[in-house]
């Protein structure tokens, strides 16, 4: 592990850097869902609606939501997954999956879903035990990400899919420019107006802008020896998807 990684601009040392993701998210969890909403105009809905539709989980599967906070990703898995399959959800942060249990609660899936409280770069799961694993803004939060990665990939059984969602910079030169305005003017105007801090949203802006193109995700991907890694681009390049696959045993 490095001695400092980037935390937005700045460059903090790891312990640091997981101080503060957690302490942004145990002060802004009871509102992020309106967060969410507000600042997406809506559109994570329809995101998370096409990573669910690429997954294509089936009856029974095991599913883990990583980093899933308030747990919309988990809630749609335990849909899909049923009540034969298990969802398990897990976060660093208490606060966010306790809004994200009442959720659950609402949407009649609450016995589908475990709660475990962890970090995703060691995460007390066993190896090879899920079908799926879905983050949803969660990898730009990690220390390391190609730790989390590898996490990944031990907890995923071997023809296993990865599904994450990442904020990414818009394609065309236009949106760009209006989108940069807003994610430094408006979204932390804003976001303080919601939640009562403004600084998660600065932290938000900026790590976007640090975190690694989506081309150099995908070659991580393949690197770390993923199968069909695939980018797709969500509303002009806004958010994007990765999908992959964990090769079956006979292949590697
Ligand atoms: C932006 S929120 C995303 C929540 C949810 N997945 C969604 O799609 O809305 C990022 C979540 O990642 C969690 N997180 C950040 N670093 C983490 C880590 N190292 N291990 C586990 N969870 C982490 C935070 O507590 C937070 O709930």
């Amino acid at each position: 592990m490095p001695t400092h990684v980037p935390y937005g601009y700045q460059s903090v040392s790891p312990e640091e850097k997981r101080r503060r993701v957690l302490g942004h998210f145990e002060t802004i969890a009871q509102r992020y869902d309106l967060a969410d909403l507000l600042l997406s105009g809506g559109l994570h809905f329809w995101w998370r609606r096409k990573a669910m539709r690429l997954l294509q989980l089936q009856p029974g599967e095991s599913v883990l939501d990583l980093c899933g906070g308030t747990a919309d990703f988990a809630v749609l898995a335990a849909r899909d997954v049923g009540p034969s399959g298990t969802v398990v959800v897990c976060d660093i942060s208490p606060a966010m999956m306790i809004a994200g249990r009442s959720k659950a609660r609402r949407a009649g899936v609450l016995e589908r879903i475990q709660w475990v409280q962890g970090d995703a770069e060691r995460m007390g799961l066993a190896d090879q035990c899920l079908d799926a694993v879905i983050v949803g803004y969660g990898l730009r939060n990690l220390v390391s990400l190609e730790n989390g990665l590898e996490e990944i990939l031990r907890v995923l059984k071997p023809g296993g899919q990865f599904m994450a969602m990442e904020f990414s910079i818009p394609q065309a030169a236009w949106l760009r420019f209006l989108y940069h305005q807003y994610s430094f003017r408006v979204m932390p105007w804003a976001g303080r107006m919601i939640t009562g801090s403004a600084a998660p949203f600065h932290y938000l802006a900026e790590s976007i802008r640090v975190f690694p193109p989506p081309e150099k995700i995908r070659t991580l991907l393949i690197n770390l020896g993923l199968e069909r890694a695939a980018i797709h681009p969500l509303s002009n390049g806004l958010a994007v998807l990765f999908s992959a696959v964990k090769p079956p045993v006979h292949s590697l």
